[in-house]
This record gives structure tokens, sequence and C-alpha cells, in this order.
């Protein structure tokens, strides 16, 4: 029996409601499963400011390093829009991801029976989706150098980023796509913007080379970036994986995850390298959603993200996975009985609360084991 080492970030507004929740889902786990699930608690954001003065102490950073996964609630609220730029609540985030190497952010886009109809799409094109979007998380233009804004001396100024990509971190995460979608389809979208992009010519050579190298059992198409927008409205069931840089991705990601419904549904993943000699990679798992101030404290928020975020954690940390997916069905169960929060309820009437929600998907899972 393994005990499995887990790192809870609640975090602000409703990200401790949301991770009391999860809590129950591991309590629940560590009960009725094969292995255990230990925990223990730190804090980012605001929570962490207000205690230590930055958003993440340098405690809490050498305990993300040791444990198995890190799971994150949301940070962030009006309470600390004043505070200085360098420890803003968003600063703990940005410091794991990097200092954990988190280059590779999943976020699948799943469409539960029950909410079939909540998306602004029609029901056959989303009905049964299931893809899942690979961002490359640490590279390309949100990093690059220059990045500046210049005087021209004329009274004109220039702003400048930099989109760079080195051929190792294409290739690695070329190989997370790969790797996860013969878990899964066993096919990857590549999509780039290689007409006008030097960085996209060279994403396109290096993926095809990782492609024969080591995955040619894996069937691979590669998409122009802006028709790949436009695919994944028009006829989104066409893809398996896709993967995509940094920029592309995160708009690529946020219009796959919004055809399915709410925010409050929505689950993520950012993993690193496998250690060689261990095995293990570094990762955080985090629901899409915000800290929600305006409805933190009132018991509203849906707590599916968060939850569907730990069933990642459960699937590519722990390998769990007939416990990923019972867990998942266990969602997908209480929400076919009809039970809603308030933001994916018809008329925004709600049936139930954040607490009534986590109960019902631990009864679903009593009745699943
Ligand atoms: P938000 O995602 O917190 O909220 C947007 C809207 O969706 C709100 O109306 C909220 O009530 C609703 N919502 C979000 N999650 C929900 C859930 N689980 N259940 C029910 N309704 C939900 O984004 P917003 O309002 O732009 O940002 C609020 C704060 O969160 C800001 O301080 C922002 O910086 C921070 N933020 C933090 C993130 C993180 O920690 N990763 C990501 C995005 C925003
Ligand atoms: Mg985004």
């Amino acid at each position: 029996m393994a005990s499995n080492k887990l790192l809870l970030f609640p975090g602000d507004g409703i990200g401790p409601e949301i991770m009391e929740e999860v809590k129950k889902v591991i309590s629940w786990l560590s009960e009725n499963g094969e292995d255990t699930f230990e925990y223990e608690e730190g804090l980012v954001g605001g929570s962490a400011y207000d205690v230590h003065g930055c958003a993440i102490s340098e405690e809490d950073m050498v305990k993300a390093q040791a444990a198995d996964a890190v799971i994150f609630g949301a940070v962030g609220g009006p309470k600390w829009d004043d505070v200085p730029y360098d420890v803003r609540p968003e600063a703990g985030l940005l410091r794991l991801r990097k200092d954990l190497g988190l280059f590779a952010n999943l976020r699948p886009a799943i469409c539960y029976p029950a909410l079939a109809d909540a998306s602004s799409l029609k029901k056959d094109i989303i009905e049964g989706l299931d893809i899942l979007i690979v961002r490359e998380l640490t590279g390309g233009v949100y990093f690059g150098e220059p990045k500046e804004i210049i005087e021209l001396g004329n009274g004109q100024k220039r702003g400048i980023d930099t989109q760079v990509y080195d051929s190792y971190e294409i290739e690695r995460i070329a190989g997370v796509a790969f790797d996860l979608a013969r878990t899964r389809g066993n096919k990857v979208c590549s999509m780039e913007k290689r007409n006008v992009m030097k960085s996209g010519v060279l994403w396109n050579e290096v993926v095809t080379s990782t492609h024969k190298a080591d995955y040619a059992d894996v069937e691979l198409e590669h998409m122009l970036a802006d028709a790949g927008g436009m695919q994944l409205v028009r006829w989104p069931k066409q893809f398996d994986v896709i993967v995509t840089d940094n920029l592309f991705g995160d708009m690529l990601s946020d219009v796959a995850a919004m055809l399915t419904g709410s925010l409050g549904m929505l689950p993520s993943a950012s993993l690193g390298a496998t250690d060689e000699t261990t095995g293990k990679r570094k990762a955080l798992y985090e629901p899409v959603h915000g800290s929600a101030p305006d409805i933190a404290g009132a018991g509203a928020a849906n707590p599916i993200a968060m939850i569907a975020s730990f069933a990642m954690a459960l699937r590519y940390s722990f390998q769990k996975i007939a416990e990923a997916d019972m867990l998942e069905k266990a969602i997908s169960n209480a929400l076919d009985k009809g039970l809603r929060t308030k933001d994916i309820a018809q008329q925004g009437e709600a049936t139930i609360t954040t607490a009534q929600m986590g109960d019902a998907i631990v009864a679903e899972l009593n009745a699943l084991a």
C-alpha cells in the first residue's frame, strides 16, 4: 500500500470552499482505495500575503517541491488589488509554475451528457465531446526577449514581444502530447502558424521529426492555428489531442473549454518533466476559474472543476486510471440526477450548495464502489 503526498493550496475567495469538497474525495479514496493519500496545506496568494507579506513562503515552496502533486484552488480578490506588483496574489502561482518547471498545461474539454443542452453550440456538435488541449506553458511570446516598450524619439513608442522556441522545448511538449494520445484516441493535431512565423516553421519541423522518430504509431495532423480555431467551433469532435504553443494554446483552450459550458466545470493540469530515476514528475492541478470573489463565502461555488482537477491528478500523477474514471463517472452521475449549483442551473436557480455537491459526488462514489 503506497502513501501519496499531496500539498493543498486552498488560496483565496472560493478556493478554500471548493478545497473542502476535494478533501472529502481524498478521504473517501484513502478509506476505500488501495493506497492512502496524505495531505498538508500551504498558504498562497492573498492569504499568504496577509501572513508572510509575500505570495508564497520559501517554506511552502520547499513543501511543494517535495509533494507528489500540488492541488491548487484559486488566488486573488479586491482585498489585494493594491499590494505591490511583485507580491500580488498571482505571483504565487507563477512562482510555483516556474520553480516546478511545469511546461505542459493540459485542459480537457469534456461534455457531460446532462449538460449537453447548456452549450452555446448545437447539442449534436458537442454531445460526447472529449478532447484534450496540450499548451506549452513556459516558453514562447510570454517570456521571449526582448520584451519592452521603447521610445522612438519622434513622439512614437514601440511595444515589442518576441516569440522564441528552441527545438528542445517543442520536442518535449510534442512528446507529452503523443504520450497522452496513446492513452486516448491515438491522434494528435499540432497547431502553429508556419505561414507567417519562423517559430511556426520550426514547430512544425520538430513535431514532425519527433513523430517520425518515436511516435509513428500515433496519427498526426498539422493545422494552422487560425483554421484550428474555426474547426474547434465547426466540428470539435474531429480532434483528440491538440498540441500548440503558449499564446495559441491560451486562446484555443479557452475556446475549447467554453464549448462545454460553465467555468465552474473546467479542470486543468500543469506537468513538468518525468525524473528518469524516480519516474515521478512535478505537477500542479487547478480549476481554470479564479477566486470568484462575487460569490465567495456564499456556499454557491461549483466544486466540480476542483474535484475534476483532482481526478486529473489521479490519472497523471498517480496512474490511478480506474479511480480517475470512477470519480469522473461520479461527477457525471450527480449531474444526471439534476443536481446543480447556480452556475450550471437553468435560469440560475441552484438546487444545491457547494458542500451538498461535494457530498453528492462522494455518495455517487459509494454507489459505484
Ligand atoms: P473568476 O473565474 O474568479 O470568476 C468569473 C465569474 O465566474 C464570476 O462571476 C464567478 O462567480 C464565476 N465562477 C468562477 N468560478 C466559479 C465556480 N467554481 N462556481 C460558480 N461560479 C464560478 O474570474 P474573475 O472574476 O475575472 O477574477 C476574480 C479573481 O480571481 C481576480 O482576483 C483574478 O485575478 C483571480 N483569478 C485567479 C486565477 C487563478 O487563481 N488561477 C485565474 C483567474 C482569475
Ligand atoms: Mg486564458
